[in-house]
């Protein structure tokens, strides 16, 4: 099968270049497998993975146009050539390794953790069923930045626009009801650029492979921001 890779060295290249690859694959082979097959044809080939399993998130990449991540992306389903490139709208380090350092930023930028302003009780802080069941679709983000990447929103304001992964994170803390730092978290997202330069393009829910909607969470935020404005 052909694969067309892209390929960058900072040190040599002025410019990515596509590298065309015969690549033999097999029944049940993951692109991950085929991207190390051509990092066993070519040594100085980059590109990140760990897991094997869909759950680090670390070899997000773009196949045929689309982010993905390559060890839950079957090569049978996939159109010849495979063109992979680097996630898009991102610095690229090398081949198809980019800097996240802003992706990383924006998340850390909305408080990604519970804030409690009472005393921390001796056990557990306790939450209905029903509670809990709000942050189903929320937790199981796993931070691969397909859809922060696949945004355009985010391609065009990645200091300022905080991405469709950290308005999930944001909505993801503002839904938890043992959270109790509510107006502070809307407070730090106000502003014409941090939430509201979303424009529901839902690229972000088309290409989450865990299935979750950043473009909800968003809305679900908005709305609560009316409340909070009045
Ligand atoms: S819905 Fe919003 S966050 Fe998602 S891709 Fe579109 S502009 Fe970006
Ligand atoms: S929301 Fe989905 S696509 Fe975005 S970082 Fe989390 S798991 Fe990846
Ligand atoms: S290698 Fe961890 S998600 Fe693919």
């Amino acid at each position: 099968m052909q694969f067309l890779v892209s390929r960058y060295n900072p040190e040599s290249d002025e410019a990515p270049h596509l590298q065309s690859l015969e690549i033999e694959t097999w029944r049940g082979m993951m692109l991950r497998d085929a991207l190390l097959e051509i990092k066993r044809q070519d040594e100085s080939f980059a590109f990140r993975h760990s897991c094997g399993e869909g759950v680090c998130g670390s070899d997000a990449v773009n196949v045929n146009g689309s982010n993905r991540l390559a060890c839950i992306t079957a090569v049978a389903d996939l159109k010849a050539p495979v063109t992979v490139r680097p996630l898009p709208g991102r610095p690229i380090v090398r081949d198809l390794v980019v800097d996240m350092s802003q992706f990383y930023a924006q998340y850390r930028a909305v408080t990604p953790w519970l804030v409690r302003k009472d005393p921390m009780p001796e056990q557990e802080i306790r939450q209905s069923p029903a509670e809990r069941e709000r942050l189903d679709g929320l937790y199981e983000c796993i931070l691969c930045g397909c859809c922060s990447t696949a945004c355009p929103s985010f391609w065009w304001n990645p200091d300022k626009f905080h991405g469709p992964q950290a308005l999930l994170t944001a909505w993801r803390f503002l839904a938890d009801s043992r959270d109790q730092a509510t107006e502070e978290r809307l407070d730090a997202l106000e502003g014409p650029y941090r939430l509201f330069r979303c424009h529901t393009i839902m690229n972000c829910v088309e290409v989450c492979p865990k299935g979750l909607n950043p473009t909800r969470a968003i809305g679900h935020i908005k709305q609560l921001m009316l409340g909070h404005a009045i």
